[in-house]
This record gives C-alpha cells, sequence and structure tokens, in this order.
C-alpha cells in the first residue's frame, strides 16, 4: 500500500477531541494512543503504524482509554490501534526514512532543514512561539508582519465555519499587522538567530512608501533576518494604499519590491493577493523590481455569517463587522490554482514559489510542491491543531518521497503542471466512465439516486433491496454519485467510448 492509499481515514475518529495531554494518554500504561490516532488524522496512519510497539498491548486489555477518553466510549480507541496492527501495518511497504535529508529544500540559495515554515500571522508574532515551533521541528518562520504603524486589534477578530465534526473548514479574520515597536520585533530576529542559527528567519514586511520599504528591508537584514517577505496582500490594511490594494497595482508591487530590493543584500520575495483575477502581473512586476521569489496567497476577501437577528457579519465589533480574509482548508483550490499559475510562468522559472493556504495535512502541502512551489507555509490549522502538527507533515513527506523514489523535494517540484489547463476546452470529450458501485460497502441510502435525480441525469433508481441501479443510457459519467456517497461505495467503473 502507498502512502496516499489510507485504510483508516479522519471520519473513522471524527469524535476524537485531539485533546492536549490526553486523557487517553494518562489511562494507557502501553503507548499513547493520542498520537497514534493525530496521525490518523493527518494522512500519516503509515508512520503511525510504523511507531507502533511489536507487541499489540490492545489484545488483552479492558480499554480503559476509551472510558477515560474527553468523550467516553465515543471514539473506538482500541479498536483503531488494532486496526493499525492488522490492516495498515502488513500492507506497509515503505519505512519512515531514518533521516529527514530528502526533506532539505532550498529558498532562494538558502538551505531549509525541510519545507515547513510558519506563515506570517499570529503563530509567528512572538520569540516564544517561534522558539516552541522551532523546537517541535519547523524549518522557520515568516515573521508577523512588521511595520512603522500603531496598530490596535479589533475583539473579537476571527469567524469560522465548521464542518460537521466541528473542525474549522474556513477562518475568517480581521487581524492587522504586529503591534510590537519595530526595536522589538529587530530584537527578536536578533534572538531567534542567535539562538536558532539553522532556523529560517523570513521578515515579513509592510511600508508606507519607498524609502520606508528600503528602510525596514535593510535593518531586518541588520538584525539576522534571512529573507525578506513584502507583504503587498493584507486584505485587513487597505487603508491609505497599503495591504492588498498595492498587490492590486503592478507598478506599485514593481516599485516598492525594488526599493525593498535595492536597500538589503538577502533574498526578498513579494506576498502576493488573491484578491486579482490573475497572480501574473503582480508576480512578474515584483520579478522586474527584483524580487527573487513569490509568496501566495494571502487571505481572501470575505464575509462570513450574517446574524439573522441583529443583520452584523461575523466578527460583530460593537455592532459593526468589516471585510476580512479568509482563510484555512476551504481556501485550499483557489490557492492551488493561483500556484499552478505561477509555477507555469516562464518569467518565473528558477524564481521561489512559497505557497499557502489551506495546508493541514502533508498532502495538501504536497499538491502545492506538485503545482510549483518549493516551500509551503501555515498558519490556520496551526491555530486549529497546533505546532504538533510538524510531526506528521514531515513523516508523512518525508514516506511519500522515499516511496516514490525521490532523493529530495526538488526531484516533485512541478510535477503536477504539466496535466493543468486554465480552461477546459481542451480537454478530451469522447469517453464516458460509469461509476460502480461496490455492494459490500453500499447501506442502501440512496443518496446517489437521490443526487442522479435531482442535480444529474436520472440514472440511478434504487431496486426492492434498497441497492442503486444504473441505466447506461441516462449515465454521462459526471460521478456526482461517487462525490456524495457517504460509504464511498461508488467508484469509477467501465468506460465506454462515445461512436
Ligand atoms: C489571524 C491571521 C493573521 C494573519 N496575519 C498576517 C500578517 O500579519 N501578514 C501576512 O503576510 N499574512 C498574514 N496572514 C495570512 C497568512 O500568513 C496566510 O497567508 C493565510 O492565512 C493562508 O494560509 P492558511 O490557510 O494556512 O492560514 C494572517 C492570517 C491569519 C489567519
Amino acid at each position: 500500500m502507498l502512502q496516499t492509499g489510507q485504510i483508516i481515514e479522519r471520519q473513522d475518529i471524527i469524535r476524537c477531541a485531539l485533546c492536549a495531554d490526553a486523557p487517553c494518554d494518562a489511562a494507557c500504561d502501553k503507548l499513547k494512543p493520542s498520537g497514534f490516532l493525530r496521525s490518523i488524522w493527518f494522512a500519516n496512519e503509515q508512520g503511525a503504524a510504523e511507531r507502533l510497539p511489536s507487541e499489540n498491548p490492545c489484545i488483552t486489555c479492558s480499554a480503559p482509554c476509551e472510558r477515560y477518553c474527553a468523550r467516553p466510549m465515543e471514539v473506538q480507541i482500541k479498536d483503531t490501534i488494532n486496526r493499525l496492527y492488522y490492516q495498515v501495518k502488513p500492507e506497509s511497504e515503505t519505512r519512515v526514512p531514518e533521516n529527514e535529508d530528502r526533506l532539505k529544500c532550498e529558498m532562494c540559495g538558502i538551505t531549509l532543514e525541510n519545507p515547513f515554515l510558519l506563515s506570517s500571522s499570529v503563530v509567528s508574532s512572538t520569540y516564544d512561539m517561534c522558539a516552541r515551533a522551532f523546537e517541535e521541528g519547523w524549518a522557520g518562520a515568516s515573521f508577523k508582519t512588521v511595520s512603522t504603524l500603531d496598530i490596535h486589534e479589533a475583539s473579537p477578530r476571527f469567524s469560522a465555519i465548521h464542518g460537521a465534526d466541528g473542525s474549522i473548514i474556513g477562518f475568517k479574520n480581521i487581524e492587522q499587522l504586529s503591534d510590537h515597536s519595530i526595536a522589538e520585533n529587530m530584537e527578536i530576529f536578533m534572538k531567534l538567530k542567535n539562538k536558532y542559527p539553522s532556523k529560517f528567519i523570513l521578515a515579513s514586511i509592510m511600508g508606507q512608501n519607498e524609502a520606508e520599504w528600503g528602510e525596514l528591508a535593510a535593518l531586518c537584514e541588520e538584525n539576522g533576518a534571512d529573507a525578506v517577505e513584502l507583504n503587498f496582500s493584507c486584505p485587513n490594511m487597505a487603508e491609505g494604499g497599503l495591504g492588498s490594494d498595492i498587490g492590486q497595482i503592478p507598478e506599485l508591487v514593481e516599485r516598492f519590491s525594488r526599493a525593498a530590493k535595492e536597500k538589503c543584500h538577502i533574498p526578498v520575495l513579494a506576498k502576493l493577493t488573491p484578491n486579482v483575477a490573475s497572480l501574473i502581473p503582480a508576480a512578474e512586476a515584483a520579478i522586474r523590481g527584483g524580487a527573487d521569489g513569490i509568496s501566495a496567497i494571502n487571505t481572501i476577501k470575505s464575509l462570513t455569517a450574517v446574524n439573522i437577528h441583529t443583520y452584523v457579519t461575523a466578527p460583530a465589533v460593537h455592532g459593526l463587522s468589516a471585510v476580512g480574509g479568509y482563510s484555512g482548508n476551504a481556501v485550499k483550490p483557489i490557492a492551488l490554482r493561483f500556484i499552478s499559475e505561477l509555477g507555469k510562468d516562464p518569467v518565473l522559472k528558477g524564481k521561489h514559489i512559497s505557497g499557502m493556504g489551506g495546508i493541514e495535512t502533508w498532502k495538501d502541502a504536497l499538491e502545492f510542491i506538485l503545482l510549483g512551489a518549493g516551500s509551503v507555509q501555515i498558519t490556520t490549522a496551526i491555530m486549529q491543531y497546533g505546532y504538533r502538527i510538524i510531526h506528521d507533515l514531515k513523516d508523512g513527506l518525508n514516506m511519500y518521497l522515499a516511496e516514490k523514489g525521490f532523493n529530495s523535494i526538488r526531484d516533485a517540484i512541478g510535477l503536477a503542471l504539466d496535466t493543468v489547463s486554465s480552461t477546459t476546452d481542451v480537454l478530451e470529450r469522447d469517453t464516458v466512465i460509469f461509476p460502480r458501485v461496490i455492494s459490500e460497502r453500499c447501506i442502501g441510502c440512496g443518496r446517489c439516486a437521490v443526487s442522479c435525480g435531482d442535480g444529474g441525469h436520472q440514472a440511478i433508481t434504487m431496486n426492492e433491496n434498497r441497492r442503486p441501479v444504473l441505466n447506461g443510457r441516462s449515465c454521462v459519467g459526471c460521478h456526482l454519485c461517487i462525490l456524495v456517497c457517504p460509504q464511498n461505495a461508488i467508484v469509477p467503473g467501465k468506460k465506454r467510448v462515445r461512436t
């Protein structure tokens, strides 16, 4: 089984609350179940299977872990560990590599221990936070954006869209920039670099004019930053032509990139806004201005949750709210589209692309890499789950690279690009791929028939045994049934070429 072919899914342990200092761990004297469950949550079940002790302690155990669970008896911990032993372990062909050499990568000539960085935000806003993240295994951090502005944040400042399991799918923030003084932030950079010389310090800055962009870049270099990230993209700093307003105007991107680049000797990345039709004009302008690479995407302008009684959207601040930046797993498809645009642009050939937007698992990160990113950055998943996600990010990606026979991240960068077309009119349209029902998995819910009837081509009926029957003449092979089946019981089947 490949690392990509999961047997146990997040849905199987959906009631696991991913506790800190998990009670299930305290209840078990043989292993720490929470780490295994977390690996499954973050798509690294093979890594989890490998960490199992050789003897299965669950065989004779009465599963106190399940009784002491924060949601008593709601998570099948013993059964999940057994599945790791008896289903996943025997199928795992690749071992987690002994070292992390494959994960090493380069950003503009500087070696990163691995491609995983904190992105500029609250998760990278103090010395202690970055230090803890570095100790946990993150390769570096894009520090919370530094500016000369006097920042006073609103309360509350976040709102979220939740999935059925309670986890955050999409996240809106109205946060602005670092509220530390320049002097405080420079002291932090210096301290971090002295204590962690091998970690990568990316100094995110936002100036108010050319002189300021240059001064801030020079100051960050003097104080130990390895590279500078120009924040042309904060949707919450639009006042007076700052933030994402800059990213929407290529001439300003070019001018401010040049201003920063002229005053420092370290690599400069332009962080771009997704609040445009295409990233290419701004990205090429940044390169013309001397930037060495592009970071993308920042958050997407959004409104969440209109309160149906007060009529105020969220987060409501004294009866008012504002358009703010949307992030988290929900934005990943939008981010991937932009990354592929950058990856394909010949003007950007050889320039570093640092990708972000919705990454939670190593598979998400790999998708960015396959579309051209050389490093990846994360905020919302850390806000939700903590720095600890780095272990499964690294293990999962390391194992995948080994399994594929790749010696380094470099071997994977851009591999998916040739399959992406920006328009659908180039696609082959003569073959229909019919759905196939795996009868052992079908529970007869009829969701496929409902969706096919009301959102498809009326090709599925339910028989007297409550099993779907396909009418091959009506089926157009759209695969809506595959996507809505709650049991994963429908898969692509036979092909038919239209004559
Ligand atoms: C609370 C919050 C604060 C942020 N602050 C900044 C910032 O100061 N500078 C910046 O360049 N991006 C900022 N971002 C954007 C993130 O760095 C990142 O580009 C975006 O959230 C997408 O990644 P994600 O889906 O992993 O969060 C912030 C995001 C969030 C959620």
